[in-house]
């Protein structure tokens, strides 16, 4: 956990908002919640522990008419426990709530219900059976993953997905152990495992594997395998390179302005196409020139700010380039 910094500009895009939720589970959230959407399965949204936003934007992202996101973390407050408190001075010392609010906003109009406590206030919070998608992402330590596990089990409906985060990272022994003893001894049903998360189900999870096998099968971007463990299917996924393809993400009031390349004055701004979506897979199959090399070292050099501004404006040229042909169109 120190890879995250905290910011004080605006997210330009959700990959501005520090956190540690990666491209695969941008894809994988997106389409357990559109599957929800499809199959009308109506219900609220819980994250426990939501840092600087990261996933809460998205989750927020996919919510209707009549439902509502709940955040809980302790935002600066007083852990329950040394352990705890050990944890939150070590990774998240210099979290706000305030910080939390202006990056949530920053994509949203109105904030999610803010439950500041302990993760384990949350079942006084939020109603029994009353969700469908809860992300468990708040301390990494087991007594409190396995009350949280305790928790989702609750307040899920039928056929709810939970996420279980840092489920078998090399420093979250404790999730682990919370993880496959939910799987083993508490009814848990995997349904598929990125890189960090577990995703899992007290229903049924035979027609959303299923599902998810095939739409993951339809893709060259991300590898699945999949093996029997102690009766369980475990469909494993992972990106392939760096080329995944993005899902739909909820656009920043503030996306960063595009800066003119090359020119002494300032020119207009390109308008930002849906180039993104094209320029990994360009990327992935194109072989890296020296040319290459020293234009990513120069970006590798320049302020953060400038360096998105510039890759932007690149990815606006491309797709102005690829034209109505589409996104394959800038694949060489
Ligand atoms: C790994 S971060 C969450 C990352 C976030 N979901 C994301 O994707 O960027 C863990 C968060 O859990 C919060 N937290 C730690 N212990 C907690 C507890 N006992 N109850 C509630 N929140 C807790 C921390 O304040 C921190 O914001």
């Amino acid at each position: 956990m120190a890879t995250a910094h905290l910011t004080h500009e605006y997210p330009g895009e959700l990959n501005d908002v520090p956190g540690w939720f990666w491209p695969l589970d941008h894809v994988l959230f997106s389409w357990f919640l559109e599957r929800q959407e499809r199959l009308d399965t109506r219900g609220d949204l819980l994250e426990l522990g939501a840092y600087l936003g990261k996933s809460a934007i998205l989750l927020g992202h996919r919510l209707r008419d009549g439902e509502t996101l709940t955040v809980c973390d302790l935002f600066g407050a007083e852990p329950p426990d040394a352990a705890n408190r050990a944890e939150a001075a070590k990774s998240y010392a210099s979290l706000t709530r305030q910080a939390f609010e202006r990056n949530y906003l920053a994509f949203h109009d109105t904030l999610p219900t803010i439950v500041q406590a302990p993760s384990s206030a949350v079942v006084d919070e939020v109603a029994p059976g009353s969700c469908r998608f809860v992300h468990i992402d708040a301390s990494h330590l087991y007594e409190h993953v396995e009350g949280d596990i305790g928790a989702a089990r609750e307040l899920l409906g039928p056929d709810g997905i939970v996420v279980l985060d840092d489920f078998r990272s090399e420093h979250t022994p404790g999730v682990a152990v919370a993880a496959w003893e939910a799987v083993l001894n508490r009814g848990l049903r995997p349904v598929c495992l990125s890189s960090q998360k577990l995703y899992g189900t007290w229903g049924d999870p035979e027609p959303v594997r299923e599902e998810l096998l095939a739409a993951l099968r339809g893709r060259d971007d991300i590898a699945v395998t999949v093996e029997r463990a102690a009766g369980h299917r475990l469909v494993r996924t992972r990106a392939r390179g760096k080329g995944l393809r993005p899902p739909s993400l909820p656009a920043s009031r503030h996306p960063a302005p595009v800066p003119s390349i090359g020119a002494g004055r300032p020119e207009a701004a390109p308008v930002p196409g849906p180039a993104p979506q094209a320029r990994p897979a360009a990327r992935a199959t194109r072989p890296s020139t020296g040319r290459d090399r020293a234009r990513r070292l120069a970006l590798d050099l320049l302020p953060p700010l400038v360096t998105r501004a510039v890759r932007r404006y690149r990815a606006a040229q491309r797709a102005k380039a690829g034209g109505a042909a589409g996104a394959v169109q800038s694949r060489p």
